[in-house]
């Protein structure tokens, strides 16, 4: 069969010919991939930077993807890394880290928007304790996943969101997503008395956002939650000691690991119907697996997820 294989951590992956999957244990099932979209987690499991990587090659990629069982049923399913990823004609899944979604689904809608979803679900519903009315600052809102956690935080009753990112342009259009407020980083002490952050930057950015916030805030002695979930701006941010001595500041992480595995899995279901039923509003780009080498190139960042179609 035909797959996107990495054999070089320093070149995108060519579109190629691999052996055939053969599912092993008693949960495992061999699916066809309809759809696997191209999240910046993907590019680094393809490029060996994520932390979860074992650098072991060559690799098919693909994180999660939408698939069709040998019984016919649509399933969304998300994949340990493993050699055998998602984007090829077929793959390997689990059938209990899949959910089975109704046949009228559009995969390349569903596959792309996903993993942008989870990243705040997850946060806000399993790693910290979210409650309704409190105020919400995104840091990065205009990525697939900002944009996302926009929505999702609206779903889950937040009281106010503010959408901060760099490009004023991209930023506005967040307003028809259910942003109440949008600023630039410089400008994030407008959102000083929020209650939780959802931060896709990390690097400097988050670090001058932090103490910019902590300093105007009314109340220092108020809980401020900072969930730091993707570093699109650097792995290391240099925060100083007086932002946790000054104010009541708890900086948690969200991602595999810091949420068990088994938490992800029991909120697919709910994702899943939210995505289905069109809740979000989702940007995709469908392009065929055979162009990946191309595609892989010059797209990151672009405002619509691509998804590979095998
Ligand atoms: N932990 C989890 O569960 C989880 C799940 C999903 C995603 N993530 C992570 O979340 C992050 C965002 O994912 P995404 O899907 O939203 O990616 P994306 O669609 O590619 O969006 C990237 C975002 O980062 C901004 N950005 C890029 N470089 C920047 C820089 N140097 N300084 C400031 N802002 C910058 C972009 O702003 P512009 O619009 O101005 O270009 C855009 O808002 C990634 O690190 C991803 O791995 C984590």
């Amino acid at each position: 069969m035909h797959a996107a294989v990495v054999s070089s951590f320093d070149a995108p992956p060519r579109y190629d010919e691999v052996a055939e999957p053969v599912a092993r244990g008693r949960d495992e099932m061999v699916v066809e991939v309809l759809a696997a979209a191209l999240h910046p987690r993907v590019r680094s499991q393809a490029d060996g930077s994520h932390y979860t990587s074992t650098e072991e090659l060559p690799l098919v990629p693909g994180i999660d993807a939408v698939v069709r069982d040998s019984k016919g049923r649509i399933r969304y399913t998300v994949l340990d890394d493993t050699t055998l990823g998602t984007m090829a004609e077929r793959t390997v899944i689990e059938a209990d880290r899949s959910v089975v979604l109704p046949d009228t689904i559009d995969p390349v809608l569903v596959a792309a928007a996903m993993n942008p979803v989870m990243s705040s679900w997850v946060a806000l519903q399993r790693r910290i304790e979210f409650r309704r009315r409190q105020r919400v600052l995104i840091l990065g809102a205009t990525g697939s996943a900002g944009r996302m956690a926009i929505q999702v935080a609206k779903r889950f009753g937040a009281g106010q969101v503010v959408a901060a990112g760099r490009d004023v342009a991209r930023l506005e259009k967040l307003r028809a997503l259910g942003a109440d407020v949008v600023c630039t980083f410089d400008d994030v002490a407008r959102a000083a008395d929020v209650d939780v952050v959802i931060d896709y930057v990390w690097g400097d950015p988050a670090a001058r956002a932090m103490v910019a916030l902590l300093t105007a805030r009314a109340d220092r002695s108020a809980p401020l939650t900072w969930v730091q979930i993707g570093s699109v701006a650097g792995p290391d941010a240099p925060i100083p000691s007086a932002a946790l001595r000054s104010a009541r500041l708890q900086i948690v992480g969200s991602g595999i690991g810091s949420v068990p595995g088994r938490d992800f899995v029991k909120e697919l279901p709910k994702m899943a119907a939210a995505v289905a039923d069109g809740a979000f509003d989702v940007r995709a780009r469908a392009v065929p697996l055979a162009e990946v080498e191309r595609a892989w190139v010059g797209t990151a960042g672009t405002p619509e997820r691509i998804v590979f179609v095998p």
